[in-house]
């Protein structure tokens, strides 16, 4: 089985979740349900999808029993994300069957891989919709109510969805995700995303920075930028006040993104700024400095490694090596001292030996992680690796390496929880804890969670300075110090 941390941006509490939103203006009168699984992303998009329907008078509902239009919004990463949406697909079949006229549709990154056979495979399916193709969706709705069945799979080079400002009403009303860019031009031999998600865009750096200061005037706290590569992000454009221009002397310049954080930042420092995912061969010095430079801008990196191998690294196309990896691990670490990494791993990916295995668990050791993904490697049809490589690492061996490094992190995750004790940490306060109404939760600027006596002082969405006094493996607790 796959390890995930409780984290926010591959959060597995909210895979299938569905999205609620109230009302805006005059209805159609008829129901939309949509749950999401992958990525934040996904759950980004399927904010989007709700938004234009909403446009179109659609109200959204929690039960899809009672539903119109049914929409999944799928992932596609690995095998048994796909398994779990074709299960969810057969409790559909029984909804659909005691309402006839219900429009089923299924969307995102295994509509994009299958396309049309998804409606030869899945006789329950009217639509089949890939990631860029949501403004479509009225029309193929209509198409559907017309009697046929509608597919648009078709890729863009240009859709950011920059102008749709998703409404976020099952969000806590402090953190949200604002999309900064789609697609991936990486081609990581293992990964299906350049082919569901298409070619690499960067959206308009002022709409983000627009949506950004929407979002703080309407009492959100915390923003995560959300893209496949934050740090290829790049916009020709011009820049905002008080951000220096790459070229001096020139108003119209490129945006990158140290560029876009700054911009982020600036916007207040009462807003917190996250980011996900960085990729090694890409994360500069500068964005470092402009994490250092802004008190706003959480000391927290997500960097995939994948493997500690270098000829494992090679065969996987990440276009870096174990010494280039570590050389990022030293900069951030000299650049950002209080800062913490997370990471993704694949054990058992094509020809790994059990020595190019240890070199993952070693970077384990030099990195000492705070948190980590770690996967066993599950072929995609249609990738790289597929095409050139057996997938002949056989399970036990698989298996039996994920539990090592599983093992391993929770190690270096309790030794990362154990160092905070004795430390105040800025904590923003997201609510109360999920256990007790008589304690907070909420993160630190390190990404951890923190639960600490509820005082009538605070409310959520405000900062506080938490001691901390001890920790579970995934946890700080402590009291609120003035
Ligand atoms: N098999 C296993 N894990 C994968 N990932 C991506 N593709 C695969 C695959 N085919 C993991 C990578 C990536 C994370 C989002 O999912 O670690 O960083
Ligand atoms: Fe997100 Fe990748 Fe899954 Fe698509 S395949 S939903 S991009 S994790």
């Amino acid at each position: 089985m796959d390890l995930l941390i409780p984290d926010k941006v591959h959060d597995e509490t909210r895979q299938g979740e569905a999205l609620i939103l109230e009302p805006v203006g005059k209805t159609n009168g008829r129901k939309l349900y949509i749950e999401s699984y992958g990525c934040a992303m996904n759950f980004s998009d399927s904010e989007i999808v709700a938004s234009i329907l909403a446009e179109k008078g659609f109200e959204t509902t929690s039960d899809f029993n009672s539903a119109d239009v049914v929409f999944i919004n799928t992932c596609s990463i690995r095998e048994n994300a796909e398994v779990r949406v074709r299960n969810r697909l057969k409790e559909f079949a029984g909804a659909k069957f005691r309402n006839p006229g219900m429009v089923v549709g299924v969307l995102g990154c295994m509509a994009e891989r299958l396309k049309a056979k998804f409606l030869e495979e899945e006789k329950l399916v009217d639509v089949v919709v890939g990631p860029d193709a949501y403004r479509d969706l009225p029309n193929l709705i209509e198409q559907v109510d017309g009697g046929q069945r509608a597919v648009n799979v078709l890729l863009s080079r240009e859709e950011t969805y920059a102008d749709i400002s998703p409404v976020r009403l099952n969000s806590n009303g402090i953190n949200a995700f604002v999309s900064i860019m789609r697609g991936c031009d990486n081609m990581c031999s293992f990964c299906v995303v350049p082919f569901t998600r298409g070619r690499e865009r960067s959206r308009d750096a002022h709409s983000v920075v627009a949506e950004c200061k929407d979002l703080f005037d309407k009492g959100y706290r915390e923003v995560t930028l959300l893209g496949q590569n934050v740090d290829s992000y790049k916009w020709s454009g011009q820049l905002a006040e008080g951000v220096e221009p790459l070229a001096v002397g020139d108003e119209i310049t490129v945006v990158n993104f140290a560029n876009l954080l700054e911009m982020v930042a600036l916007v207040s420092p009462e807003l917190r700024v996250r980011f996900s995912t960085s990729h090694p061969k890409d994360i500069t010095d500068e964005v470092l400095h402009t994490i250092a430079k802004y008190e706003n801008i959480c000391n927290y990196i997500h960097l995939p490694v994948q493997s500690g191998n270098s000829r494992i690294l090679d065969i996987m196309n990440r276009t870096y090596d174990r010494e280039w990896y570590m050389n990022r691990i030293d900069a951030i670490r000299r650049i950002i001292p209080d800062c913490a990494v997370s990471t993704d791993v694949i054990t058992g990916f094509c020809t790994e030996t059990d020595e190019e295995h240890n070199d993952t668990v070693t970077m384990m050791d030099y990195v000492k992680y705070d948190f980590a993904y770690m996967f066993k490697y599950s072929e995609r049809p249609g990738t790289l690796a597929a095409k050139r490589y057996a997938d002949d690492i056989p399970e036990d061996v698989k298996q039996r390496r994920l539990a090592q490094i599983v093992a391993k992190q929770q190690e270096y995750s309790f030794y990362r929880m154990q160092a905070r004790i004795g430390k105040v940490e800025k904590v923003l306060i997201e609510g109360f804890s999920k256990k007790s109404d008589k304690d907070y939760c909420g993160r630190s600027d390190q990404n951890a969670m923190v639960i600490f006596p509820v005082s009538e002082n605070y409310k959520p969405g405000q900062y506080v300075n938490v001691l901390v006094e001890r920790t579970t493996s995934a946890t700080l607790i402590g009291t609120i110090v003035e």
